[in-house]
């Protein structure tokens, strides 16, 4: 008799975990996709001898782990397939299998080459299961890693790049993406986490098209150079100022520590391209800045405060990157504004992530008037996100 998808997966599952061949399974594409709880990664572990299961269920604000039997992993399997996850991905040494629900629910199943033949340790704790894995040849390439072992001084920026990863993969399985969407990083510098999103699609079999703008002509060349000895033809960099990047297809508009005004510049042309996901980290905040000072009109109850020029500065970091995220909501997007790593590791750790909800005609004039209201508080003329709308 035929299994159904479902069983016939599990049952590879059973016998990888049973002749020990089992890498790891992965359940994503959650739905409803508003989901707090985003992903569940499983992998092997040995507790006091005993071959459990290890569940991370990964939310969009933290990891919880919980180990079980087999008995029980599987009926938790079986009950999470096809009703809170609608793709499984489990890798074993001998194949890949991919398990995938349609709108009906109705399952296929597939099964490839196996992507690794090699197995991670099951000792408890023995390594932490990060989404970039520190063996990814990319890390290599960029001289964060070598022989598969980040460098010692490369520790943070590896955390750095996890931590952008671990909320890149909430945010799209947030926005309302096409097949293959068309990904633009502004500002990407070395590329250290241009690499690392394109192979986190790549790991979860996600298609898409990748292109790096960077003003420094030398640091193209190199990322170009790299992605071509990985063999990453769907990844390219472009020596460009971003200012004059014209684009009306972007899906997934990336800005992350580009400077001052160049973070406006590429958030307006994510807005006016419509792109379903915009996530930015901006870096100074001088415009603005200078804005508050040259006014003489500085309007509420605050202004005693800001004398002080760390005070001034903070202040216009905040009306900045407020201002910017609710911009982005009077054009339909969903915002947050959040710190992605600790302030520890690099002091650059603001991201302004937007997901589009809703498309508007004309943006919101609530919000807009609330704009205008803490301009005039601060005497600011402009912001110069707007004059770019
Ligand atoms: C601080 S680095 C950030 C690199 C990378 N996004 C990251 O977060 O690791 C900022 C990069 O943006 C580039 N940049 C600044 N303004 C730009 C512009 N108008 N057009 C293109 N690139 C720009 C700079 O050359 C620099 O390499």
């Amino acid at each position: 008799m035929e299994l159904a998808p479902e069983q016939e997966f599990l049952v590879a599952l059973q016998t990888s975990l049973a002749q020990e061949q089992l890498v790891k399974l992965t359940l994503s594409k959650c739905s409803p996709k508003s989901s707090e709880l985003t992903h569940l990664y499983i992998r092997p572990i040995l507790i006091k001898d005993r071959l459990q299961l290890s569940f991370t269920y990964r939310y969009t604000t933290k990891d919880i782990v919980k180990n079980y039997a087999l008995k029980e992993a599987i009926a938790i399997l079986e009950e999470q397939l096809g009703s809170h996850f609608l793709n499984a991905t489990l890798l074993t040494t001998t194949a890949d299998w991919l398990l995938q629900y349609n709108k009906k629910r109705k399952a296929r199943l597939q099964q490839r080459n196996p992507s690794t033949t090699e197995i991670v340790g099951t000792e408890h704790n023995k390594q932490k299961n990060y989404l970039i894995a520190e063996d990814s040849p990319f890390l290599s390439n960029l001289g964060i890693a070598s022989h598969g072992k980040i460098a010692k001084k490369q520790q943070d920026k590896f955390r750095q790049i996890n931590k952008y990863i671990e909320v890149m993969s909430g945010l799209l399985e947030q926005a309302d993406l096409p097949l293959v969407p068309q990904v633009v990083d502004m500002g990407c510098g070395k590329g250290y986490l241009t690499f690392a999103l394109r192979q986190y699609l790549a790991q979860h079999q996600q298609d898409a098209k990748i292109v790096g703008i960077e003003l420094r002509p030398n640091l193209v060349e190199f990322c170009n150079n790299q992605a071509a000895a990985l063999g990453w033809n769907n990844l390219e960099f472009v020596a460009q100022d971003i200012l004059t990047y014209d684009n009306d297809k972007i899906d997934v508009l990336i800005a992350l520590h580009a400077c001052d005004i160049a973070t406006d510049i590429a958030i307006a042309k994510g807005i006016k391209a419509n792109a379903p996901l915009i996530v930015t980290a901006p870096c100074c905040h001088k415009q603005i800045r200078r804005a508050m000072r040259s006014s003489q009109t500085v309007n509420n109850s605050l202004a005693p405060l800001l004398k002080n020029g760390i005070v001034e500065e903070r202040q216009a970091e905040i009306i900045t990157d407020g201002i910017r995220a609710l911009l982005l909501e009077a054009h339909g997007y969903q915002t947050k504004v959040f710190e992605f790593i600790s302030s520890e590791h690099t002091a650059k750790n603001l991201l302004i992530t937007a997901v589009k909800k809703t498309n508007k005609e004309q943006p919101d004039p609530q919000l807009l008037a609330q704009i205008e209201a803490i301009k005039a508080d601060f005497g600011i003329e402009t912001h110069y996100l707007e004059t770019l709308l």
